[in-house]
């Protein structure tokens, strides 16, 4: 009975697909044109027949006990599933897992309504890509694009529709263990990385199999909690919220990203996981969102500790009404919604509403025409970490790689050539998946001393000390080995679980003994290559002093050790450019290169009353967009096409840049404008454009940036969005830190 009523709905609408143009979205990017304008009329029929309960079961997200994310795991998520009170699960995996419970679904319940299946795919699945801060820093768009494509074909296969991916948390705090998982400290640049990836994971056709729906997070400004501590308190002017952190929610929503994620922290007083100004205002009345809006792990639970609820009811009363459609874990709107509803404390269509926009995005990922679609073991078999797949997480591990310094061309070292290894993270294989390592496995995975064992002409290895504990009974050893090979390379960092979800520091330098074992090792002598492994800024400012080139390398993913070596020894060539600044200390943070100038900027040194530090420069120790290669680039001054323009025109910038080393080399051509007076306070410099490009020995390339009115737009003074007439500067350069700029004029 339930399948032939499935079967009915379905040939309804099957009978009205390829539906109404109602929505014109990607406007900019036509080729993205996914399935998103189709009108479903399943939901309208099923909307028509559900009971309260299955409704309500629609907005129910539970975890599976396959993996744990959270604080609570709760039993009997299977019996909820076939009670219809559970429509969609999460950590839950493999074609034949997620095949054996929507069989449940699909067959044992009233509606026979598939289940949605969510997982934390963030920078892979089982091909594990460099961390996000790493994939940011490589400023590659394409690739970064291809890697969420390959993560979202991987899960697919193994019966995956939806990953809590891209995290568009802006972050200019070291101290939060989560600042690894984004995009780094830049609006334009975490858009343009946003963007990117809800294109790999979604596609040109959501219906497509290979595809999976993304998911924005953590909506909103998760990414700035006082004092780096995760989960804690957040509060920033509206204005700074708007210029500053929402720009990337916002591109991963105009490329079609089907669902959002609200954040645990509060913003002005208000949990986002209620809050309406974010849910409702902003993201759907502005924005134009027509996904569903989904809570953090038990989210809505914990607005009680907050203390805007008086208990776990009030606070499934205010989420629903406030635009959260569906539940992470809470168990509230299992248990409270069917009361709030009878008793008028959410309205039937507030209800309706979000149940609608849930089956809407079921049926978008076409699960309606068939559940199984997903679930495919012989794909899952074929298509997971294939050799291509592996490929591509290399070259995306090498361009995450940045070399902060590289003196005398130390770098890269001949092939065949002696090296003393030594630091605690070099055989540790593991740490290279970092944490939200999804499906990835260690088997395998090459530590970066096996991949410097397969370049080197012969390698000697001293571990030296732990990672994180005090001891220092290998230095000995390890002075031994440095003195016996030829040049050092020390492998420090962080553990991986040293970041990610509650995983902050108060301190940003080098844990455990790892700083004692530099200085040590820097006393013999003996040159030292220094690679890291991190996800967060370090104070890297005695590291700088010792080492004679440093390679930030992340957390680089399943082909970083192999990525690392190639690097090291002249395979590949590093291309990568700080997406996040790196201070002197953590005195300096937060620190950023879009600071404003103050009334008191520090310009005339020994006068006193300056914008400044007794004990510190003022600028950072590696400047955002910073990263060198093994060429050399040098750049023409900025040229324009005009000196000014208006509304209605653009003008062109260009610069020529020169390979004037002996190697091909990548550089990342950077764009910042300065505008010089506005209604409210400008930075000093602002993103605003940039490209890659590959220059062989020699050659010259003009790079050009179109210059327009919505690239100098901005929240004005009476907080309306768009350019001011005035005098602008702007910079073309090789790192934020760039000083030949011309001017131009924009008029009203
Ligand atoms: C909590 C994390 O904040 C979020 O990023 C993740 O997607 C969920 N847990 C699910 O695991």
């Amino acid at each position: 009975m339930k399948r032939f009523f499935i079967y009915v709905l379905s040939l309804l609408v099957l009978a009205s697909c390829g539906g109404d143009k109602t929505t014109v979205r990607l406007a900019d990017n036509p080729a993205r044109a996914v399935n998103f304008d189709k009108t479903y009329p399943i939901v309208d029929s099923l909307l028509r027949v559900m009971t309260l309960e299955e409704k309500i079961g629609q907005l129910v997200l539970y975890t599976s006990d396959w993996d744990v994310t959270g604080p609570s795991i709760r039993d009997g998520y299977v019996d909820d599933i076939r009670a219809g009170k559970c429509g969609n699960i999460f950590n839950a995996y493999t074609a034949d897992y997620t095949r054996q419970l929507q069989e449940i679904a699909v067959n044992e319940t009233r509606l026979g309504i598939p289940l949605l299946f969510g997982y934390d795919v963030i920078h892979g699945f089982r091909t594990i890509f460099p961390i996000n801060l790493g994939i940011s820093a490589s400023w590659d768009m394409p690739l970064i694009e291809e890697s969420a494509c390959i993560a979202a074909h991987e899960a697919a296969a193994a019966g995956l529709h939806w990953t809590y991916s891209p995290m568009c948390d802006i972050c200019v705090e070291p101290r939060w263990g989560r600042i690894s998982e984004g995009a780094g400290e830049d609006a334009f640049l975490g858009s343009a990385v946003a963007a990117a990836m809800v294109y790999g994971y979604q596609g040109k056709d959501l219906e497509d199999p290979l595809t999976i729906a993304a998911c924005v997070k953590h909506f909103a400004a998760y990414g700035a909690p006082q004092a780096g501590r995760d989960y804690n308190t957040v509060d920033m002017s509206e204005r700074w919220l708007r210029e500053f952190y929402l720009p990337p929610y916002k591109a991963a929503v105009e490329a079609g990203a089907q669902t959002v994620m609200a954040s645990f922290n509060e913003l002005d007083g208000t949990p986002a996981t209620a809050n309406a100004h974010l849910l409702t205002e902003i993201l759907r009345d502005e924005w134009g969102f027509d996904g569903f809006v989904v809570s953090d792990y038990t989210g809505i639970w914990e607005m009680v500790n907050h203390g805007t609820s008086k208990d776990l009811e009030d606070a499934c009363i205010q989420a629903l009404n406030a635009g959260n459609d569906m539940d992470m874990q809470s168990g509230g709107y299992s248990e409270y919604l069917a009361k709030a509803v009878k008793e008028g404390k959410i309205s039937k269509k507030t209800l309706d509403e979000a149940v609608r926009r849930v089956l809407t995005v079921k049926a978008r990922l076409g699960l309606f025409e068939d559940p199984f679609r997903y679930c495919d073991a012989e794909r899952e078999a074929a298509e997971t970490k294939t050799e291509s797949n592996l490929m591509t997480a290399r070259t995306l591990a090498e361009e995450s790689c940045v070399l902060l310094k590289n003196n005398n061309n130390l770098l890269p070292l001949n092939k065949n050539s002696k090296v003393a290894v030594i630091g605690p993270m070099a055989d540790r294989a593991d740490d290279l998946l970092a944490s939200w390592r999804g499906a990835g496995q260690v088997e395998g995975v090459k530590s970066i001393l096996d991949g410097i064992k397969e370049m080197a002409g012969g390698v000697v290895y001293a571990q030296g000390c732990d990672v994180e504990k005090p001891g220092q009974a290998g230095f000995n050893q390890a002075e031994y080995t440095a003195r016996s090979g030829g040049t050092v390379i020390m492998v420090l960092g962080e553990p991986c679980d040293w970041t990610g979800e509650a995983a902050c520091r108060t301190s940003i330098q080098l844990p455990g003994e790892q700083k004692e074992l530099l200085r040590r090792i820097a006393a013999t002598g003996q040159p030292i290559v220094l690679v890291l492994l991190n996800g967060r800024p370090l104070d890297l400012s005695e590291e700088s002093e010792l080492a004679d080139a440093i390679l930030e390398a992340w957390y680089p993913g399943t082909m970083g050790g192999e990525a690392v070596a190639r690097l090291l020894f002249g395979e590949a060539s590093p291309s990568g450019r700080l997406s996040v600044t790196f201070p002197y200390n953590l005195g300096q943070v937060p620190i950023y290169h879009y600071a404003k100038n103050t009334g008191r900027p520090y310009v005339h040194h020994g006068v006193k009353y300056e914008s400044r530090y007794l004990d510190c420069e003022n600028e950072p120790l590696y400047p955002f967009g910073y990263g060198l290669t093994y060429t050399t680039f040098t750049y023409g001054k900025p040229e324009l096409s005009a000196a000014e323009f208006g509304p209605k025109g653009s003008i062109t910038a260009k610069a020529t840049v020169t390979n004037t080393g002996s190697k091909e080399g990548t550089e990342v051509v950077q764009l910042y404008i300065r505008d010089l007076v506005g209604s409210v306070t400008r930075p000093v410099k602002q993103l605003k454009g940039f490209e890659r490009i590959t220059l062989a020995p020699g050659e010259s390339r003009e790079v050009e940036f179109e210059i327009t009115p919505e690239l100098l737009s901005f929240w004005r003074k009476d907080m309306t969005f768009g350019p001011e007439a005035g005098e602008f500067r702007l910079f073309i350069g090789p790192a934020s830190d760039c000083q030949d700029f011309v001017t131009f004029k924009y008029n009203k």
